[in-house]
């Protein structure tokens, strides 16, 4: 086992999430693009991130926006180029910015030439034994081998239909129809996916995503849910496997990060795929899904940081992200945590709220210990759009549960850049095509431009809580410690020569401040030596 490196980038950085499709449109066809984020890498550098995590732009049929793999080598051409992408990440390097790609290992397109490969060839064969292929039950086999439930409703089995015209085997997916699970069992599966880690370390890539990491091995005796002790394909022991060969190669390059998306409530189980030989780090959702509460969220950063300190991996810090419903929008109901199943479009936002409560919690996540991983727009304090036509709904969970799920889309909506109307500078003004999904009309005092400057603005809190992050040695990765406070307020101290002190009020009262030499940033106007409900502010003790 080798010795953590406590030094390494990815323990304090700040990485932005760049989702392809929406960041910016460089040829004018109303879909992001790689030109387009070449175009604004000098404004992600004046934001004051160290890292760019870019969701899946290799070859796709886009049936999941982009996670439907075909090519894991090659860029969509609806985004650019492998030349492209070589060159934007030179660029990004050349401005100290580090680049994570989005790795896609549970699954892949059905219009991969192995899935292909595996139709045509028919039962039995060894084209088959890659993906999990099974007859049906029933008499005439008709019904699905398992009764599992799809991440994105529905069951997971699809039949297909034979060679010779009949009705046929059923294969496994996890998601939708057109994304056929991995055999994991399979030894060229586990070889592509080493080979494609190399491909993508070997163009400079200092980080991979891994998609829904802990999905990737079954059991092959394909138990229903719940009538065995082990989950038949969520967190199975032998996972971790995968990632010990993968942790192997990282290290051959140095410096390079495992990055997984682990869904897992449970922390000693989301811990035990950042043991020192296995993944650096992982998203921490459990942060992301807590309400707006105190005491709530005081309980999760304990619980983080004691599960995380045995295995020596750093925190991470996430409030958003291209699957969950913006979090200015949640920060605005009156149930402010997220869960998939409690999804509410239904009952109005209160913005102003939100965007207080969506400040003074990128304050809060920046203080605390370890990295943070920012969605692009959260920046700009974009909310989610619950609005668009269903006809314009591209999300497969929105299909696949007859619209009982609204679906990703409203997060996934073209960012604003400037200009008073759409596509606000997403597009270039002559683009002959309207951005994929509409964006709002008032999001015209939303743009980056109609921000710049203004500094009562989300952009400039961002930039300036990013750059104080980077100036101030306490923060980032190393220890904190809680100072008293009164109800509903969290308050802390990183120690660092200078200490930063962070003191967040989620409570409807003013809070005494703590004694203090000066304010390094605050989320709102302080009241004197008071800080006002919903505000969060970083002072030198
Ligand atoms: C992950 C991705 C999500 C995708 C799913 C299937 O959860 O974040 O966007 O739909 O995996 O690949």
């Amino acid at each position: 086992m080798s010795q953590p490196d406590t030094r390494a980038w990815w323990r304090d950085a700040a990485i932005y999430q760049v989702y392809v499709r929406s960041f910016a449109d460089g040829n004018g066809d109303g879909v992001g693009d790689l030109a387009g984020v070449r175009a604004r890498l000098p404004y992600l550098k004046d934001l004051g991130i160290d890292a760019i995590w870019f969701n899946p732009w290799y070859v796709s049929p886009q049936a999941d926006g982009g996670y439907d793999v075909t090519d894991y080598r090659e860029i969509d051409p609806l985004f650019g180029s492998l030349a492209e992408a070589e060159q934007l990440i030179a660029e990004a390097h050349a401005l100290g910015i580090r680049v994570i790609v989005d790795v896609v290992p549970n699954h892949c397109s059905d219009q991969t030439p192995w899935f292909q490969a595996a139709l045509a060839a028919g039962p039995g064969s060894p084209e088959r034994e890659r993906f999990w292929f099974r007859p049906g039950k029933g008499e005439h086999g008709e019904l699905p081998p398992t009764n599992w439930t799809s991440n994105f409703g529905g069951g997971t089995w699809t039949r297909v239909t034979e060679p010779d015209g009949t009705p046929g085997e059923w294969y496994l997916h996890l998601f939708d129809g057109a994304q056929p699970d991995f055999n994991w069992d399979h030894p060229d599966v586990r070889q592509e996916f080493e080979d494609v880690l190399r491909f993508w370390f070997d163009r400079g890539a200092d980080g991979i995503r891994i998609d829904s990491a802990a999905l990737l091995t079954k059991d092959a005796t394909l138990p229903e849910v719940g009538t065995v002790d082990k989950h038949p394909f969520e967190d199975r022991d032998d996972v971790h496997e995968v990632y010990r060969a993968w942790r192997r190669i990282a290290e051959e390059y140095g410096g390079r990060a495992l990055i997984g998306e682990v869904w897992m409530p449970d922390v000693q189980r989301f811990t035990n795929y950042l043991r020192p030989d296995e993944m650096h780090t992982a998203f921490n959702l459990n942060y992301l899904c807590a309400p707006w509460d105190a005491d709530k969220l005081r309980e999760v950063i304990d619980e983080t940081l004691s599960s995380h300190a045995p295995v020596q991996a750093p925190a991470t810090w996430v409030l958003s992200n291209h699957d969950v419903t913006r979090h200015i929008s949640r920060y605005g109901r009156e149930d402010t945590s997220f869960s998939f199943k409690g999804r509410d479009f239904g009952t109005p936002f209160d913005l102003e709220l939100g965007t207080r409560r969506a400040r003074a919690a990128i304050l809060l996540s920046l203080a605390l210990p370890g990295s943070s991983y920012l969605y692009q727009g959260e920046e700009l304090g974009l909310w989610e759009v619950e609005d668009i036509p269903d006809a314009l709904k591209q999300d497969p969970m929105w299909h696949r549960t007859g619209g009982v799920d609204p679906g990703r889309d409203g997060c996934r909506v073209p960012l604003p850049w400037s200009g008073d109307e759409a596509p606000f500078g997403f597009s270039p003004d002559d683009a002959a095509t309207e951005p994929w999904l509409p964006q709002p009309a008032a999001w015209k005092a939303y743009t980056a431009q109609a921000q710049t400057g203004d500094p009562a603005s989300m952009l400039e809190l961002y930039r300036k809580a990013l750059h104080t992050r980077h100036a101030e040695p306490a923060l980032g990765d190393g220890p904190m410690s809680w100072l008293d406070s009164a109800p509903q307020v969290l308050a802390f101290s990183r120690p660092g020569n200078p200490d930063v002190i962070c003191v967040a009020n989620l409570s409807t009262e003013s809070a005494k401040l703590p004694a203090h030499s000066a304010v390094l940033v605050a989320s709102g106007d302080l009241d004197g030596d008071n800080l006002p409900p919903d505000t969060t502010v970083w002072l030198r003790p």
